[in-house]
């Protein structure tokens, strides 16, 4: 079975660069093309729903040179293949917090999703500035709002109703997770959305990222057996 929803932590930027001498942001940079390119090939595979981690809410606690670099990508990278993403018939969704980036890259960030919404081809998920602890916090809070108001009651929360309250709402959850770099852990990425999701981790680095290994991935995913707490399909027939 395809996957219909592959998400992506795309590492091993700056472990790319250092290990060619170069300078961390020319790794991100590298990085960015590696992310066309998987854009691409994702669409070529049938892969519906392409999620990426491109900016966690930890990832503040870099140098500021290094945000600000990471910053000026995402400019970039909206400002120069929105056009060629909305050709390709690709809808742009963001996940994360909005509220305290700065101003210009909140309007690319919505023109980005105005322009493409009527779009059906796939769907490009940028998760920027996401932390899912703060997700489930912001989402609870929300819940939290409506129930003073009267809206609705706890009795009324159900793990839907909570899933609808993330910023993934009306987004299948991930069947399949890639991580880039060798490193094995989600660093704050869709805790609740991957409940039940695949973990596919890649020892090459992001930039490295290719048509290749993302077939790779989806080679291991196909040969894994989902149980989602049933029994496997061989002892369901017996
Ligand atoms: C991933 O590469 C890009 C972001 C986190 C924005 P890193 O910058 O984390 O690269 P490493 O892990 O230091 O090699
Ligand atoms: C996760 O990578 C975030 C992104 C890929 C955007 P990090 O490099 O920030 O994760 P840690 O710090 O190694 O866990
Ligand atoms: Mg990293």
């Amino acid at each position: 079975m395809k996957p219909a929803h592959v998400a992506i932590i795309m590492d091993g930027n700056g472990r790319w660069a250092e290990a060619r001498g170069l300078p961390r942001r020319a790794g991100h940079r590298a990085g960015v093309e590696a992310l066309r390119k998987a854009v691409r090939s994702a669409g070529e595979l049938g892969i519906n729903w392409l999620t990426v981690y491109a900016f966690s809410s930890e990832n503040w606690s870099r140098p500021r040179s290094e945000v600000n670099d990471l910053m000026g990508l995402l400019r970039l990278f909206i400002r120069r293949d929105l056009a060629e993403l909305h050709q390709n018939g690709v809808r742009v969704r963001i996940i994360g917090d909005r509220e305290n980036l700065e101003k210009d890259i909140k309007s690319l960030l919505l023109e980005a999703e105005n322009l493409t919404a009527e779009n059906t081809s796939m769907n490009l998920v940028i998760a920027f500035n996401y932390g899912a602890r703060d997700e489930i916090v912001r989402a609870a809070k929300s819940l939290f709002a409506d129930v003073q108001a009267g809206k609705i009651t706890a009795d009324d929360i159900d793990i839907d109703g909570f899933g609808n309250r993330l910023d993934t709402a009306g987004i299948p959850d991930p069947d399949l997770i890639i991580r880039t770099s060798g490193e094995q852990r989600l660093s704050n990425f869709l805790l609740w959305q991957a409940a039940y999701a695949e973990f596919v981790f890649l020892p090459c680095h992001w930039p490295d990222f290719g048509r290749c290994e993302l077939e790779t991935a989806l080679a291991t995913f196909n040969a894994r057996e989902r149980r989602f707490g049933g029994v496997g399909a061989r002892e369901a027939a017996l």
